[in-house]
């Protein structure tokens, strides 16, 4: 990375530049967003599932929003919080120690710009240091930092936690279209789990960049913590960004084009992206959690009917993801493309 590359070192630098590589066509910037919605994303007592009323309340989100944010859902503060604090602790180290770590072009395994194909693509006002975790085998432990010293530890204690709840979610959402708790879990054999922290630094124009391009995930689920000093997530429902509030000790879950595709297009993967704030610095900490590479994939019978055709080809799910982390992020283009 060149020092101008670096969205930290470039804001440290020159505060009040915003280089073209960073700047958005007119119909892509936040300024041209309609924020319509006064709406916000559901908040599901995951706890209180057994209830039919909560369970409602899930099934509704899953419908019609594809994102909600969970509450009482098992994973300890004190994990966030150190999550959180040794994920700023790496972002804050000089560029020379992160770049111990560097992002091989074509993977997202490392510190650097996922996602980042061609000369005259536009960079997200954003820095990542993305790692996967499960199976074992997929994992770069070259990678992983040494710096801050128990940040290899932090981050097993901490994806242990989440992966728990990615299954517990799995087993809800599975229940939510009446099918055995255990439908996801059992197919997606040895699911594929990993991480990426983003550090979005102040931008002193907000208005004309993008902290992270629209998309929609390659996971069957996410799970994003995202810290409560500013708002920079937003979703798009009906035509409109929608931000995502931050609430305290809450995680926020979204559904991936696995699960559009295995409920034929009843629960839909939905774009979002973010944006940056001129005063304040971002960090979210995504946890993408997938079917084993191997599975072959399609709509479940279960959701195809005279009256709802299959919408989507069958696919091998490993081939979808390298799909996914080769091509620039975009919408639901590998969703539209592959599937
Ligand atoms: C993501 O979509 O992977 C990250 C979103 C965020 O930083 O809130
Ligand atoms: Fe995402």
């Amino acid at each position: 990375l060149g020092h101008l590359d670096d969205v930290q070192e470039l804001r440290r630098a020159r505060p009040w530049l915003v280089p073209d590589r960073y700047v958005r066509e007119n119909h892509e910037r936040p300024s041209q967003a309609s924020l319509l919605h006064s709406d916000n994303v559901p908040v599901i007592d995951i706890s209180n599932l057994s209830s039919p009323t909560e369970m409602a309340k899930l099934q509704s989100a899953c419908q019609n929003w594809g994102f909600f944010q969970v509450v009482n859902h098992g994973v300890e503060t004190c994990l966030l919080e150190s999550m959180e604090r040794v994920s700023r602790e790496f972002f804050m180290l000089p560029l020379e120690e992160k770049e111990k770590y560097p992002m091989a072009p074509g993977t997202i395994q490392g510190y650097g710009h996922a996602f980042v194909f061609s000369e005259d693509q536009k960079l997200d006002w954003c820095n990542m240091l993305a790692l996967a975790l499960q199976p074992h085998f997929i994992r770069n432990p070259k990678l992983w930092p040494t710096n801050p010293a128990n940040f290899s530890e932090t981050l097993e204690m901490y994806s242990a936690g989440i992966r728990k709840l990615c299954q517990r979610l799995l087993e809800h959402i599975a229940e939510s279209l009446g099918l055995k708790p255990y439908t996801f879990n059992e197919m997606f054999g040895e699911a594929v789990q990993a991480v990426r922290m983003n550090y979005y630094p102040p931008c002193s124009r907000p208005d004309l960049v993008l902290g992270l391009s629209p998309h929609s995930d390659g996971s069957a689920i996410t799970v994003l913590q995202q810290d409560t000093n500013s708002v920079g997530l937003q979703i798009l429902k009906d035509n409109a960004w929608i931000p995502v509030h931050p609430v305290h000790n809450a995680l926020v879950i979204n559904l991936g084009d696995t699960l559009e595709v295995l409920t034929n297009g009843r629960y839909k993967s939905i774009e979002h992206r973010v944006v940056t704030n001129e005063k304040i610095d971002r960090l979210s900490v995504a946890t993408f959690y997938a079917p084993s590479y191997d599975l072959e994939l399609g709509p479940l019978p279960e959701f195809i009917s005279r009256n709802q055709p299959c919408m989507y080809k069958r696919y091998n799910h490993g081939e979808y993801s390298r799909h996914y982390v080769t091509n620039k992020l975009q919408g639901k283009k590998t969703l539209l493309e592959f599937a």
